[in-house]
């Protein structure tokens, strides 16, 4: 391509900025689209004007959030995901209670200040009832202090009820994208966009912290539909976003022939770059994850995300043994390392970058801060 014409065509995309930062939600959906597809230098001001509303609204702090990788048992079939129904070469696993609270118990001494329960979706009463167990003992030593987030699927609104009772602050689900015809083209014709999104309003109104998120990169996808995610995060109100790319899996049909050449992958991570710091002009102050997906497709892919508007990471304290049976895209990077080893690696990234660890902090996004807090007596 002719940089020059390219160049001297595209927009000035100064202004958008500038009102971008003044104030969450100031942006259109064109707009946001130009930023998408935002080159050179104006790609250059979009992620610089990003991190100057990240300093500002959420600070240079970085909140950790221990991972534990429950189990790959999944009644799913998603068409890109490595631990789908249908791939029969996965050995699955599905830890011991006392192991997941060990392992989030592990995340706690160290200083997280929260940890992410996450696992392949199972609806039934035993799972429900094994989560809720898990969850209470995480409380005795956890207390209110300790942040705990699910992210275990679609589920009927009683057991989100039941989980949060037992101590869930945070619930976790990605609406993979906000255009139902392209989730419909992910997705065999029983998963449904419509109760997914049902689940996002369900537990928004129970009173969990709710996040959710995309993969961009998919087949199918436009910079408008990426757009259209960004609208769906705003209109939905959501407080934290966990978002990445797309990573073909060769053992899914979405995935299977497709080579990940190193442009391929420079060019993900361009895009999830440009993700992020759209969403956080026009989000303003809502958690965002740089998630270890970017990091699958560049070593020092989560620092970026974080100089581009994120704040959040979720260091894997799952036990080695079994990280590799939970890959659901190929790449995934600290397979060997011990959680020990990937705590002081993400420390010193993170410090290498300028910015800080927030140590034994929950870590609750100034956005559920202020729709979550209770409402103070009129006369204070
Ligand atoms: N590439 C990237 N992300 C994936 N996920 C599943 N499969 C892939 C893949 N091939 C993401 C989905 C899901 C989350 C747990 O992992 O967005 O919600
Ligand atoms: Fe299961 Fe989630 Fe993978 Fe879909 S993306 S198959 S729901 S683990
Ligand atoms: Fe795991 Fe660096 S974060 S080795």
């Amino acid at each position: 391509m002719d940089t020059e014409t390219t160049a001297q065509k595209a927009p000035d995309i100064g202004p958008i900025l500038s009102r971008a930062e003044e104030g969450p939600g100031r942006l259109s959906r064109e707009e946001l689209a130009l930023l998408l597809a935002a080159e050179g230098e104006a790609e250059r001001a979009l992620l610089d004007a990003a991190y100057r509303v990240k300093t500002r609204t959420v600070g240079r702090k970085v909140a950790l959030r221990g991972l534990v990788e429950m189990g790959n048992v999944c009644s799913k079939n998603c068409f890109y995901c490595g631990i789908r129904r249908g791939n029969a070469s996965v050995e699955r696993y599905r830890l011991d209670e006392k192991d997941v609270v060990r392992m989030a118990r592990w995340a706690w001494e160290k200083g997280y200040g929260s940890a992410v329960l996450q696992g392949g979706e199972i609806e039934s009463e035993e799972n429900t009832a094994r989560v809720e167990r898990i969850l209470r003992a995480i409380r005795e030593w956890g207390g209110n202090g300790f942040g705990v987030t699910l992210s275990l699927g679609e589920q009927e609104e009683e057991v989100y009820r039941r989980w949060k009772e037992a101590g869930a602050h945070r619930y976790l689900l990605r609406i993979e994208t906000s255009n139902p015809a392209l989730y419909a083209s992910l997705h065999p014709a029983d998963h449904s966009w419509t109760r997914r999104e049902g689940c996002l309003r369900t537990l928004r109104k129970l009173g969990y912290q709710t996040g959710t998120g995309v993969m961009w990169g998919l087949p199918g996808q436009t910079v408008a539909d990426l757009a259209g995610d960004i609208e769906f995060y705003r209109t939905r109100d959501i407080d934290m976003i966990g978002m990445g790319p797309w990573i073909p899996h060769p053992q899914t049909p979405l995935g299977a022939g497709r080579e990940v050449t190193p442009e391929w992958a420079a060019g993900q991570v361009r895009l999830g770059l440009r993700m992020i710091a759209a969403t956080r002009l026009q989000l303003h102050d809502v958690n965002i994850a740089a998630t270890t997906a970017m990091q699958a497709l560049d070593p020092i892919g989560r620092e970026k995300a974080l100089m581009a508007g994120a704040n959040v990471m979720m260091p894997n304290v799952t036990d080695v043994a079994w990280r590799k049976a939970y890959r659901l895209y190929p790449g995934k990077p600290c397979l060997e390392e011990t959680s020990d080893a990937c705590s002081s690696c993400l420390e010193m990234r993170v410090e290498s970058m300028g910015e800080q660890i927030a140590w034994g902090q929950r870590g609750d996004s100034p956005h559920a801060r202020k729709r979550l807090a209770p409402p103070r007596p009129s006369h204070s």
